[in-house]
């Protein structure tokens, strides 16, 4: 793993606790996210022998199944402030995921020219996201694609961060969430073209509710002051939970932003 030169201390937010339970959340709960992953196999095009970038890999849930698809000739490499969110990751994948720990908005890899980048769920993270849209564009080929899946100001699932997340979370969750209307104009000042978004969303699968409290209650670190229970109400409250004949899935809506690299002007 290969450190960043600079300080990225304000934004290893995802370190100690809040590392700590959002892996738990997603040993425990293995399976929860396979809509999630089939959405990005459908926006990213993970294809063998490509080379792609995921920004704010987190504990690499993500970059697994990239992995896997890009095979041994592709490329993945994962970045994340957070180092102590990438342990293990790239002993584990025996060569075929790099890791930097670096934030996207002071990028700076030995690597260049990828085909695509992915990030999933950290854009809203970055407070300094022309930098990052910058960083992007310096590491990619022109043509080359950079899809995000996020959570997008308001939104009913930005209400439920702010409303509940953002006290019961045990690091707060002090974020800045896209508009449609900024992610467009950070292209157009970056080099990137138009983007294109899609409302999209996913099933995350539990066989009971109570196991959904205590899934929410992991992934987003809550606080002693907060029950499993609690957790789920607060879900329930804004969004929806349906029983499918399958157990019972939270339906999770976020937006999708795809766009293209320009190529470099002279
Ligand atoms: C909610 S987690 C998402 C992790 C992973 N992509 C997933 O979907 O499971 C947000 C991640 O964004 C990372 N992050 C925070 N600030 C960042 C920044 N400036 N640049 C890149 N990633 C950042 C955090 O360290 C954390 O791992």
């Amino acid at each position: 793993m290969y450190m960043s030169p600079s300080a990225i201390e304000p934004e290893v937010v995802f370190s100690g606790r809040r590392s700590a339970t959002y892996r738990d959340a997603l040993h425990l709960f293995p399976d929860v996210w396979r809509d999630d992953i089939d959405l990005m196999r459908r926006f990213l095009h993970p294809l063998t022998g490509k080379r792609v970038l995921e920004i704010g890999a987190g504990n690499g849930h993500f970059s697994r199944a990239i992995a896997e698809d890009l095979g041994p000739t592709g490329l993945l490499v994962a970045t994340d402030p957070s180092t102590e969110q990438l342990d293990d990751l790239e002993a584990e994948a025996g060569g075929r995921i790099k890791v930097f720990g670096q934030a996207a908005h002071t990028l700076d890899l030995p690597i260049r020219n990828f085909d695509a980048a992915w990030s999933r769920g950290a854009v809203h993270h970055i407070s300094d996201k022309t930098a990052a849209w910058k960083a992007v564009a310096a590491h990619m080929q022109p043509g080359g694609r950079f899809v995000i899946a996020d959570i997008f100001a308001g939104t009913r699932v930005a209400a439920y961060f702010d409303d509940f997340i953002a006290r019961s979370c045990c690091t707060g969750h002090e974020v800045a969430f896209l508009s449609r209307e900024f992610a467009t104009s950070l292209c157009a000042l970056t080099g990137w073209e138009e983007p294109r978004f899609t409302d999209v969303t996913t099933r995350w699968r539990f066989r009971t509710k109570a196991d959904l409290g205590h899934f929410l209650w992991l992934l987003f670190s809550a606080t002693e002051a907060f029950s499993d229970d609690d957790c789920l109400i607060a879900a329930e409250r804004h969004l929806d939970v349906v029983a499918d004949g399958k157990g019972i899935a939270l339906l999770w809506p976020m937006t999708v932003m795809e766009t293209t690299r320009l190529p470099i002007r002279n």
